[in-house]
């Protein structure tokens, strides 16, 4: 059945969700699924923006077929060729094979590499500066090389002044028959997820971020239709402070993210106790995350929410234990920045991993470690209380 939906007078929406996905990019969990959103804009030409993920393909091409109307396919403008948005283009052309596919000189090239595009088959190269007209509308494209990778454009329509936005403000999450953001309760619903799909899909990437927020900036926007995620049509300047925060390494809470990896319970215990001791020093909405029973795309989502992120690992095989060192990789590889960590080691004959820590966020910009650090072996005894009295002192010091 079509399940396309109508957004303007001249476009519609054509996508589909995926509730049956575990993990996107194969990695990532997504329990509330995926939306693969595509466009179809019905001017005096057709033009597809986007086509969908292989695992909606055929509700794809039923919505563009059905939505089409019997009318010739013009267009199709690939923003973005990573394949949860390129996948079905060899299933539109085999359909439409005198469409005209415009995209950016990287993205003819990368799409290839993809797929196998017919000799026959007409690529018009567009750029930053470039215009599309297709009658009563004109698509403008921009420039948003690596959001999130480095041959993606945006559009921008200068007559119903909607911005196709590629990946950036895209969420994870399918969608609920709810397509714009003002429909639902977003900030409660959804932008856990955003600020998830955002910090691990372009949290590296911030520098770019910042180049599109500037160019979107000159631009009079009525909405903006992402390539994930619901639509924004009204009150979507503070979904992009957000982004603006995000892109810029700051935290958005002055908040405590405490992660631990515990083999046997007496790392958590320390952790624990620590929480205890914060919140008694009058600490307020402390996030405590196991590291190993915690999918990493959602400690990551946490760094970059909170301010002070307190660390404590066992010592493993000589090093720090797996998942803590994983999740640290995970948060430099996303060039998280400015924040202020506290380090927490534990090892029964040779402690080390308190080190390795330190090692790894020495690596990072702008970040700060409070002093002191504690060191306990197998097991904190009540003689050290007093040690962790001073470092939630430290803590709750370098909140002032
Ligand atoms: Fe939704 Fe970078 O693809």
């Amino acid at each position: 059945m079509n399940t396309s939906r109508q957004i303007n007078s001249d476009l519609w929406y054509i996508g589909a969700s995926d509730r049956r996905l575990a993990l996107f990019e194969n990695m990532m969990p997504v329990p509330r699924g995926a939306s693969y959103n595509s466009y179809l804009l019905l001017d005096e030409k057709t033009v597809l923006l986007d086509t969908a993920d292989q695992a909606v393909s055929a509700q794809f091409l039923e919505n563009l077929t059905a939505t089409l109307a019997g009318r010739a396919l013009d267009f199709v403008v690939i923003h973005h060729v990573e394949p949860d948005h390129l996948a079905s283009l060899t299933e539109v052309l085999v359909r439409w094979p005198n469409a005209v596919v415009v995209c950016s000189l990287q993205a003819s090239r990368m799409m290839k590499q993809f797929m196998d595009i017919a000799e026959n088959v007409q690529i018009q190269v567009v750029k930053e500066g470039d215009a599309l007209n297709t009658g009563k509308h004109t698509l403008n494209f921009v420039g948003a090389q690596m959001v999130h990778w480095p041959e993606v454009l945006v559009s921008y329509d200068s007559v119903d002044k909607v911005l196709f936005s590629a990946d950036a403000f895209g969420t994870f999450g399918a969608i609920s028959g709810n397509l714009y953001a003002d429909e639902v309760n977003f900030d409660r619903e959804w932008m856990d997820e955003a600020r998830r799909y955002y910090t691990n899909i372009v949290g590296k990437y911030g520098m770019q971020v910042q180049n599109l927020l500037k160019k979107a900036a000159t631009l009079d926007i009525a909405m903006i239709c992402p390539l994930h995620g619901p639509i924004w049509r009204k009150d979507f300047g503070k979904f992009i402070e957000k982004y603006d925060k995000w892109s810029r390494y700051e935290p958005e809470d002055k908040e405590i993210l405490l992660v631990y990896g515990s083999m046997y319970g007496h790392t958590e215990s320390v952790a624990t106790v620590l929480a205890g001791l914060l919140a008694d020093k009058g600490c307020r909405n402390i996030q405590m995350y196991d590291v190993s029973a915690t999918h990493v795309s959602y400690l990551v989502s946490e760094s970059f929410r909170c301010s002070h992120i307190i660390l404590i690992a066992p010592t493993y095989n000589g090093g720090l234990y797996p998942p803590m060192e994983n999740y640290l990789l995970d948060i430099k590889a996303h060039l998280l920045q400015n924040r202020t960590f506290t380090v927490i080691e534990n090892g029964s004959w040779a402690p080390v991993s308190g080190n390795a820590v330190k090692a790894i966020l020495g690596e990072m910009k702008n970040t700060t470690v409070l002093e002191p650090s504690i060191t306990f072996k197998s097991s904190m005894k009540e003689t050290q209380r007093a040690e962790l009295e001073a470092l939630v002192d430290a803590i709750v010091t370098s909140f002032k």
